[in-house]
């Protein structure tokens, strides 16, 4: 018990670890007041370029990814799915941060590789396809939100409720978007800076 404890904890504050708020704080950038105000891998490409999103998106994935597997070694598989959903949740809502933090897609993705990584494959393959159809990352994240319980359900059906839970936060977390896209007035990819 004490260490399943400690080790949704420490999941919580790993995904506190914010690299986009602290890449643009090196810049001089508040990235919470820039384009989508979202500290995210899309919104640092937006305001801080291509190199601070690619190392927003390798820290966020393996802040997932490593809170999982400290779950395993810890404290077993149960423990693992818990700090999955900490570590989401300390990266969207992160105490360090004054709750304010991203949107949870790498985060996501990194915690379902450490769980199952076809279903971590097959969700990146529909978030991949959707934006090069769409070319909107956001609609490619709602749409792998929705999509994601099902092939949970037959993947990886332990952690089925898990994915429930993550997708309706991901869709809550993604509201200002799903409003800019209904209007047709969503952000599209441009990878030009
Ligand atoms: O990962 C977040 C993405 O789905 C949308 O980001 O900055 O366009 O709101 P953004």
């Amino acid at each position: 018990r004490f260490w399943f404890v400690l080790v949704i904890i420490i999941a919580y504050f790993l995904g506190n670890i914010s690299p986009s708020i602290l890449l643009g704080r090196a810049k001089g950038v508040d990235i919470k007041k820039e384009g989508s105000g979202n500290a995210g891998t899309t919104n640092a490409l937006r305001v801080l370029g291509k190199k601070a999103a690619v190392i927003t998106l390798i820290i966020d994935i393996s802040k997932g990814f490593a809170a999982v597997q400290i779950g395993y070694w810890l404290s077993g598989s149960q423990a693992a799915m818990f700090c999955a959903l900490a570590a989401f949740i300390g990266h969207i809502w992160p105490l360090l941060f004054k709750f304010k933090g991203g949107k949870g897609v790498a985060v996501a993705f990194g915690t379902v590789l450490g769980i199952n990584w076809q279903l971590a494959l097959l969700a990146l393959g529909i978030v991949a396809l959707t934006v090069l159809i769409t070319r909107m990352v956001s609609m490619g994240s709602v749409i792998a939100a929705v999509s994601f319980p099902v092939i949970s359900y037959f993947l990886e059906r332990d952690f089925f409720w898990f994915g429930i839970v993550m997708a309706l936060i991901m869709l809550y977390a993604h509201r200002s978007n799903i409003k800019r896209i209904v209007k047709g007035e969503e952000h599209k990819l441009s990878l030009k800076k």
